[in-house]
């Protein structure tokens, strides 16, 4: 029994002599490779390229995978590693920075910093950790050497000695630094000295302190030594690129060339991934505004097409350059402003306006439609209207159509229209009596241009003083081509509804609504009235003493004043009798002529030419000496008075119907 007591302590003996003998010694430049150099937990690993990544926010702990022996009065070690640590994403995060740690209990998170029981025995280094309740050590940038839990046994700023100074270092700088841990038994010494990485071992060490680790190191067999990390709240990450670890002797020298790089520092890479964010954001914030600026234009720009949106047929393409667009005619007229109104008539409005491409002033009517029907028929017209060069004709520039409307574009006249002249309350429009004779024999020249002077006979219909305007010279331009029918010199014309304004529709268009020529005459024998007389040709006459004045038809009056022998009596009281009194009574007469009611008995506009520059003379007429005139006025009278009660009113009426 004693024996096998005996030999059993010699076999025990010899064991521990060979455990004893085991030294450990290694020196890993990065920790890849086939060997299993390193034991991981936690968020621990080793990257591909050999280097140890710790996690600061999860317990990571990375140890030598075989226990090591400390052997009394062989108690010195000498360790040094390559580490690197990430600034903190948010400054001042608490961290537990790097723990080199040897201890025997295998749970690595019992560090000093924190819950670690007083009961285990360690040793630890712990580089860059921040006590939230150590104000004075607020930023971590310290070493610190544990032989317990309860406190660090010293502690220093992180500095190194190098030509003569200490030199500041910043262990979460990110740079590679290294780290030369020795123990010396006999003194008694811990030396931790820092360098940068690739700076030789500075011959001053940071910290030296006098320690007997003998408890801890031999009372427990075995041993682990390796690092620690984790249970901060910065979400940082910690390399060691290398570790060299000897008991037999000074630590090997890690070689620079062969550690592996640190991988892209991971919070430059969250720095990145927020740029590339931000940038996203922005791009995308970007599009949105491109997008809603894109709606937006899109909106207007629907608004405005449906603004001036136009009524534009294929059949209208020959016609293009007839058209005006609605875009440049509303603009010119301001949106057609009321400020811009130049006068207002059954037909609609006439306002004035300014070209925004040429700046050329013109008069754009604006006609309400809604039939489709002789459309197309129209607007030929218009197009052959334009064609017309007449320097007695208002120049007809173009049209625009949209839907239930229609746009025609005159040039602008200075003077507006006669009627304002003849009918203006003030005396200053009042016009000299050259100046209307002037104006007669212009609207003349003009008829026979658009009876004879064209390639198809031309039928104005609407001849009336507000269709004359007056130019900067006052001369006559006769206007309005909206009712105006074309027809060939040797057809007859088509049989349309009445068209033209009451007063001046020739009797035998009520009955055969076949309007000619001699309709166009009748109007312009009003027209002559109108001008001589000063009055409107229907309707209740300006206040006036006479009592012939009462008579509600200007014709029947020019008439009554004749038969008594003193036609001139019908003249405009506001020329104060300053006229041609010759003049005066061939234009009477020469009305009276053309209103006659038979249609074929009315001169043509040829021989009314001839009458007004004097190259043929008005037949000399008397009431009493003719019977053929005394036919035609007794003709006359009931005939004109009926066919105008039928459709008696005092305003202009336009009847618009094709
Ligand atoms: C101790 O070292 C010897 C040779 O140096 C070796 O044969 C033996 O396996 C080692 N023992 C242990 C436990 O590592
Ligand atoms: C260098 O730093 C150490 C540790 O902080 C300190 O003890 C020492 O006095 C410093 N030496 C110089 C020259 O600053
Ligand atoms: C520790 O440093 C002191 C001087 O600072 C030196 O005398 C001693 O040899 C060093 N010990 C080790 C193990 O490097
Ligand atoms: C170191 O500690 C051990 C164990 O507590 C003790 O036996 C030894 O005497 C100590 N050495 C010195 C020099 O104090
Ligand atoms: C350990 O130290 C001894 C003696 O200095 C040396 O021969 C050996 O190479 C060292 N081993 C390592 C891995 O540093």
């Amino acid at each position: 029994m004693r024996l096998i007591y005996v030999l059993s302590l010699v076999v025990l003996e010899v064991v521990a002599e060979t455990i004893a003998q085991n030294e450990t010694q290694f020196s890993y430049n990065g920790f890849q490779g086939s060997i299993n150099k390193l034991h991981l937990g936690g968020l621990a690993k080793i990257l591909p390229n050999g280097v140890l990544e710790m996690s600061d926010y999860w317990p990571s702990d990375a140890y030598y995978p075989d226990d090591i022996v400390f052997e009394p009065n062989r108690l010195s070690f000498s360790t040094t590693f390559v580490f690197a640590m990430p600034p903190p994403l948010i400054p001042y995060q608490s961290s537990n920075g790097i723990i080199f740690i040897i201890t025997s209990s295998f749970d690595f998170q019992q560090i000093p910093s924190h819950n670690c029981l007083s009961s285990s025995n360690v040793f630890a280094v712990v580089l860059g950790a921040t006590r939230k309740a150590d104000k004075e050590d607020i930023d971590g940038n310290h070493v610190e050497i544990y032989e317990s839990c309860d406190k660090p046994a010293d502690t220093a700023i992180a500095t190194y000695y190098s030509e003569g100074v200490n030199r500041t270092l910043l262990l979460n700088s990110g740079k590679s630094m290294q780290i030369w841990i020795d123990y010396d038994e006999v003194d008694m010494m811990v030396n931790v000295t820092l360098a940068p990485f690739r700076t030789p071992k500075p011959k001053r060490c940071l910290l030296s302190k006098h320690l007997n680790l003998s408890t801890i190191l031999v009372d427990h067999y075995k041993l682990y030594v390796g690092f620690s990390s984790g249970n901060g709240i910065a979400a940082n990450t910690h390399y060691i690129q290398g570790w060299s670890w000897n008991q037999s002797g000074k630590a090997h020298d890690l070689d620079p060339f062969k550690l592996p790089k640190i991988p892209l520092i991971k919070h430059q890479k969250i720095w990145l991934n927020l740029l590339i964010s931000v940038a996203l954001l922005v791009v995308l914030l970007l599009l949105l505004i491109v997008m809603i600026m894109i709606m937006i234009i899109a909106a207007v720009w629907l608004v405005r097409r449906k603004k001036y949106k136009e009524l534009v047929e294929p059949w209208e393409k020959v016609y293009t350059p007839n058209r005006f667009s609605y875009k440049d005619l509303s603009l010119a007229t301001k949106d057609f402003h009321e400020s811009k109104i130049l006068g207002v008539g059954g037909f609609g409005k006439v306002y004035k306006g300014i070209l925004p491409s040429t700046g050329d002033q013109i008069a754009v009517k604006r006609i309400s439609h809604n039939s489709k029907q002789g459309m197309k028929e129209f607007v030929a017209e218009i197009s052959s209207m334009r064609r017309l060069r007449h320097r007695n004709l208002a120049p007809l520039l173009g049209y625009c159509r949209r839907k239930g409307e229609l746009l025609l574009v005159y040039e602008y006249m200075q003077n507006g229209s006669l009627e304002k002249f003849l009918y203006g309350k003030d005396d200053k429009s009042s016009l000299s009596w050259s100046s209307r004779f002037k104006i007669i024999k212009g609207v003349a020249s003009a008829l026979l241009y658009l009876h004879e002077g064209c390639k198809q006979v031309i039928l104005h219909r609407d001849v009336k003083a507000s269709n004359v305007l007056l130019d900067v010279d006052m001369n006559a331009r006769l206007s309005d081509f909206g009712l105006a029918k074309f027809y060939d010199h040797n057809n007859d014309p088509q049989t349309t509804h009445v068209v033209g304004t009451i007063g001046y529709i020739a009797p035998e268009v009520c009955r055969t609504r076949k309007a000619n020529t001699s309709t166009d005459v009748y109007a312009f024998g009003m027209f002559l009235l109108e001008v001589a007389c000063g009055r409107r040709p229907t309707g209740k006459q300006d206040a006036d003493t006479d009592d012939d004045a009462k008579a509600l038809f200007l014709s029947d009056w020019v008439y009554e004043c004749w038969k008594r022998g003193d036609i001139l009596k019908a003249s405009d009281p506001r020329m104060e009798g300053i006229y041609q009194e010759n003049e005066m009574e061939l234009i009477l007469k020469l009305g009276l002529v053309c209103l006659h009611p038979k249609a074929e008995a009315r001169p043509s506009m040829r021989q009314v030419d001839q009458f007004l520059d004097g190259s043929a003379l008005l037949p000399e007429m008397s009431y009493e000496s003719d019977p053929k005139v005394r036919d035609f006025f007794v003709e006359m009278q009931p005939l004109t008075s009926s066919s105008l009660a039928v459709l008696s009113s005092t305003n202009s009426v336009l009847r618009y119907g094709r």
